[in-house]
């Protein structure tokens, strides 16, 4: 017992102020700092998106210069880092190398332990979002078994991804103005969403004053599951399993039964309830780039377009509000760009880096931060005295 409300879940509790993101679940709008997401993705490119969650504005023509500048000078790693990609096993899931990697900047960057100021914040800020392109990249590459490749600063930041993943010493790449800006828009729509799980885990972390790579390793680990940013990795492994058009009525039965625990991944919301703002521009992006790549034909689109259409008429998933999530359609758009899926999960992490970073500072900057500390409702034995071992 105590003064306070019982909330699994967190299904009614506000955790915290903020100025970052709004969402209103019932109308699907989404709003980077009072800036609808629509006009964001239309306009403005990944790192217009990163300054703006985090400075409040979006940048001039010069403030984008110096950040881009900025950005720029911290895209590499530290020589050393590449060691910790060797004592993975070949075959680990690269979300577990990036919880590993990213975890292990903190020893490299812990002069920056005092986090008031305001400075050191902003270096935190810009060294993580450089890096993680090429922590995320180096990743791949290791899976792989080819070599990292290093930066290039004459491309932009979703280009220069693109070439640290599929670049090879061999040859120039040179990247698809299409499928970058493709790219680029999945980071702009992952790059912020209020306190869900992993934003929320990131805040508690950093409540208690830890270090911030350290705390977005910790938004990392829990992005990874099923529920949340594993989805898109879920949903594109759940469509391989269906396998042909024929088969969808049949996982659509599964997902409608209540003794079966499979759910279809890419759908349901906790927040939307009529639309997720995110899965309809996804989807746009989603047929253009299927369309550039001439893969509009292929037999996972034509599933996921049959999968998405009786979904969206089924009365199961219409009273329940279950709408295709933003998860659905960046899989598909991911793995026509030839992403592996077992990627899927770490570009989300690379976007999401910005709100994660956006909101450990406002909550270290709000007056009022407190450790974050939940309470319980006990519901285990009652007093009770212990018996020795050998009476036991
Ligand atoms: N397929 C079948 N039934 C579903 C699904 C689904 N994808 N999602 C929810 N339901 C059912 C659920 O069984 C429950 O039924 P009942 O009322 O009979 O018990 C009802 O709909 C309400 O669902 P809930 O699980 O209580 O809702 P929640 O708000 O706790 O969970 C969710 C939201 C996203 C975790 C859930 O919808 C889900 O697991 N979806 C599949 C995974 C997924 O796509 N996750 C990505 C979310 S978007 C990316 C992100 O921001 O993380």
């Amino acid at each position: 017992t105590g003064n306070f409300t019982f909330d699994p879940g967190f299904l009614s509790t506000a955790s915290c102020q903020s100025k970052i993101t709004y969402i209103d679940g019932d109308k699907g709008e989404l709003m980077y700092r009072g800036y609808p997401i629509e006009q964001l993705a239309e306009k403005c490119d990944f790192l217009e998106t990163a300054y703006l969650l985090r400075e409040g504005e979006l940048p001039t023509v010069k403030q984008k210069e110096a950040f881009v500048k900025s950005i720029q000078r911290h895209t590499m790693v530290h020589e050393q880092l590449t060691r910790f990609y060797q004592g993975f096993r070949r075959d680990a899931h690269p979300m577990a190398v990036c919880v590993g990697v990213v975890g292990a900047l903190s020893a490299f960057y812990h002069d920056a332990a005092d986090f008031s100021d305001q400075e050191h914040r902003t270096v935190s800020f810009h060294r993580i979002l450089a890096k993680m392109p090429t922590i995320v990249a180096m990743a791949y590459k290791y899976s792989v078994g080819e070599p990292f490749m290093y930066p290039r600063n004459d491309l932009d930041y979703t280009e220069n991804f693109m070439h640290m993943m599929f670049g090879t010493p061999c040859e120039k790449y040179v990247p698809n103005p299409v499928l970058a800006k493709a790219l680029d828009r999945i980071l702009i729509l992952h790059a912020d969403h209020e306190q869900n799980a992993s934003t929320s885990t990131v805040r508690l972390a950093g409540s208690s004053g830890a270090n911030p790579f350290a705390c977005i390793s910790a938004g990392i680990a829990c992005l990874w599951g099923p529920a949340h940013g594993g989805a898109n990795e879920a949903c594109l492994n759940m469509l391989e399993e269906i396998g042909d058009v024929s088969r969808v009525g049949e996982y659509i039965k599964r997902a409608k039964d209540k003794n079966d625990s499979f759910k279809l991944m890419g759908f349901g919301h906790r927040v939307y309830k009529n639309y997720d703002p995110r899965a309809k521009l996804m989807r746009e992006t989603c047929h253009e780039v299927l369309h550039e790549l001439g893969l509009h034909d292929s037999k996972l689109f034509k599933l996921a377009m049959e999968l998405e259409r009786i979904a969206l008429e089924d009365p199961y998933f219409v009273e329940k509000k279950l709408y295709p999530n933003v998860d659905f359609y960046s899989g598909i758009v991911q793995s026509a760009l030839g992403i592996p899926t077992s990627m899927f999960t770490c570009i989300f992490a690379l976007a999401r880096t910005v709100g994660w970073m956006s909101q450990w500072e406002e909550m270290l900057t709000d007056a009022d931060y407190k450790i974050g500390r939940p309470r319980q409702l006990y519901v285990g034995a009652a007093k009770r005295d212990v018996t020795p071992i050998g009476l036991r």
